[in-house]
């Protein structure tokens, strides 16, 4: 089969190499013979296959679960029986008796562990227990701007170590762009478990940030007000809902009352149904319906029928009215009647997110940032009041990065508009600013005009140290509170996770510039007199 000079040329090289640069080059082989394409992905399937991982995470703000559950999906798709479970649900007993046990954990409060792992943490570290059976991995998520980067994963490696157990792969620390991190240490630990030396772990390519879009929607006759959002109900995907009916055998055109209305299958697929991203318990009704064990992670519908098939057309057309609504999409309206009548103006980000290693992006976002001149779409105006501009000679305090700015946008040209009194100050920011500064040349001309008080930026990755808008905030502590005092309304738009480092920010700048030992208070009052509002996602 290998001609002879060949032959001779491999029998030199082998002879020539130490004992773990051959294993390096067994893996290396083998990893070539897994991409010829008609081997691809037999090699890591029947090495790694039968093999039983447990994946254990301890989150606070669901990072840590989502990465779990990705991982989880992954290995399954590998032939490995999988667990998926929360730290506060994992039964101790259970720890001897594992096979792999890898841990996704975050750090919270001053290097300690999430709440939800406190009781795993505290069983770890105060018995007298060995676990000398046990091979393990931990994924430590945090956040280098914390001064105990990844403390609570650190501890928890560093123990199970003490308790005997063997480390598969050592620690991957992770800062707040974790994915490329995590994914490429799961391919690690994936390797080690097909027996594979672990060089050269393929790097999945990171969700790039998806962009930001402007969208100016003509809209005659709508009424809204600055700080409302419209609803849209995303079409699901013509070639997902094919793939799915191609999948299942379903008759697209067969009829099912779906809320009172007679629909098609392909109706419901395409227009009603939520089939991009199942919610665990849809999964359970799944398992149930196709009495199978799965553990119920988020998936895709048509990820969970490849990995877990229907066994006929009928099948599925039992189950399919068990698939929930689609449901709406909200955005801030970043426009104001007073300036911009009979038109509806948007900030939308085109959501960006990767499974396995492809890349995708968000239902909604991605067909808002495809719209073309002239299409048109079906939306309602979503009214919100608790988000309101205050009386015209109050000053507002604005803080929306990224796409929350978008009815901050709308505040400022209505205070434009109207020539309000009041003082505004914004507080924006995103990665870069050469191209991510939104809105620039407008809040320029306010700043020019003088409806823009005061405007703080902070594009957090154009020098080394990364700087948000709530360093900002702190920076400019003193002023921050001279308006509070003055009777300021604060309101914070944007990311869940900013407006949550937002809070604490304020509540450093109360307790420190207000020298006040009850900033708790402070801020508990500001927010029931309606002067600390939040919309946020
Ligand atoms: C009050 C409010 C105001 C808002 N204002 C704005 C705004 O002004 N601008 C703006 O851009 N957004 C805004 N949003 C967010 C917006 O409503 C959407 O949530 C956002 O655009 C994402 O929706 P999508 O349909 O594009 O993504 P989806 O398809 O819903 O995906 C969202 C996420 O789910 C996960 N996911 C989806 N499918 C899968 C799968 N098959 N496998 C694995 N993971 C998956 C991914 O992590 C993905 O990033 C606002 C939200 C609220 C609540
Ligand atoms: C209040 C708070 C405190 C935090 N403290 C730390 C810390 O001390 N060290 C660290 O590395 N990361 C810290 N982080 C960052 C989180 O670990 C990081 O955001 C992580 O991705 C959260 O993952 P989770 O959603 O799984 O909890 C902190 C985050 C918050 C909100």
């Amino acid at each position: 089969m290998i001609p002879a000079d060949k032959n001779k040329q491999i029998q030199e090289l082998i002879a020539s190499l130490d004992k773990p640069a051959l294993i390096w080059l067994k893996g290396f082989i083998e990893g070539v013979i897994s991409k010829t394409p008609e081997d691809a992905g037999a090699v890591a399937k029947t090495s790694a296959s039968g093999k039983k991982i447990t994946i254990a995470y301890g989150t606070e703000s669901g990072n840590s679960k989502k990465i779990a559950s990705v991982f989880a999906a992954k290995a399954k798709q590998e032939g490995i029986q999988t667990k998926v479970v929360s730290l506060d649900q994992y039964r101790f007993t259970d720890l001897p008796k594992e096979e792999y046990f890898l841990t996704v954990i975050s750090t919270q409060g001053e290097g300690e562990p999430p709440s939800s792992a406190k009781k795993f943490y505290d069983h770890i570290h105060q018995n007298g227990f060995k676990l000398p059976q046990l091979k393990y991995g931990v994924l430590a998520l945090g956040d280098t701007s914390y001064p105990m980067f990844c403390k609570a994963g650190e501890d928890v490696d560093n123990q199970l170590g003490h308790l005997g157990a063997q480390r598969i792969i050592d620690i991957q620390r992770c800062d707040v762009d974790f994915e490329t991190d995590a994914q490429s240490w799961f391919n690690g630990v994936l390797q080690k478990l097909s027996g594979q030396p672990s060089l050269n772990a393929p790097v999945l390519k990171p969700a790039k940030k998806g962009s930001a879009h402007h969208i100016e929607i003509a809209s005659e006759g709508v009424q809204y007000k600055s700080g409302d959002s419209i609803g849209i109900i995303p079409h699901n995907p013509e070639h997902l809902v094919r793939a799915i009916i191609q999948h299942t055998g379903i008759d697209p055109e067969i009829s099912f009352v779906h809320r009172d209305e007679t629909c098609s299958a392909y109706e419901l697929l395409h227009k009603k149904l939520n089939i991009i991203y199942l919610p665990e318990r849809v999964v359970s009704k799944y398992a149930a319906h196709i009495q199978k064990e799965i553990t119920p992670v988020k998936t895709g519908l048509l990820e969970l029928l490849t990995l877990h098939p229907v066994k006929d057309a009928s099948h599925f057309e039992a189950f399919i009215q068990q698939l929930e609504p689609t449901t709406p999409r909200l955005y801030s309206i970043a426009s104001s009647l007073e300036k911009f009548d009979g038109e509806v103006h948007l900030t939308v980000g085109r959501d960006a997110y990767c499974v396995a290693e492809e890349q995708r992006y968000g239902l909604c976002s991605d067909l808002l940032c495809a719209l073309k001149p002239g299409d048109t779409m079906d939306f309602y105006v979503h009214h919100n009041d608790q988000f309101r501009l205050p009386e015209e000679n109050k000053d507002v305090i604005m803080i929306g990065p990224g796409t929350g700015i978008a009815p901050f946008r709308a505040f400022l040209a209505e205070r434009d508009a109207t020539g309000a009194a009041g003082r505004n100050w914004l507080f924006f920011g995103d990665q870069h600013f050469t191209t991510d500064f939104l809105y620039q040349t407008e809040l320029q001309q306010w700043i020019e005009t003088g409806t823009l008080h005061k405007l703080d930026l902070a594009f957090s990755r154009d020098q080394q140290q990364k700087i948000y808008v709530q360093d900002k905030i702190k920076k400019q502590g003193d002023e921050f509170y001279n308006w509070l005092q003055s009777g300021a309304t604060v309101y914070v738009c944007g990311a869940k996770k900013m407006s949550e480092d937002v809070e604490i920010a304020i509540l450093e700048v109360i307790r420190q510039s207000g020298k006040t030992e009850d900033a708790d208070e402070f801020f508990n009052q500001l927010k029931e007199s309606g002067r600390y509002l939040k919309d946020v996602y």
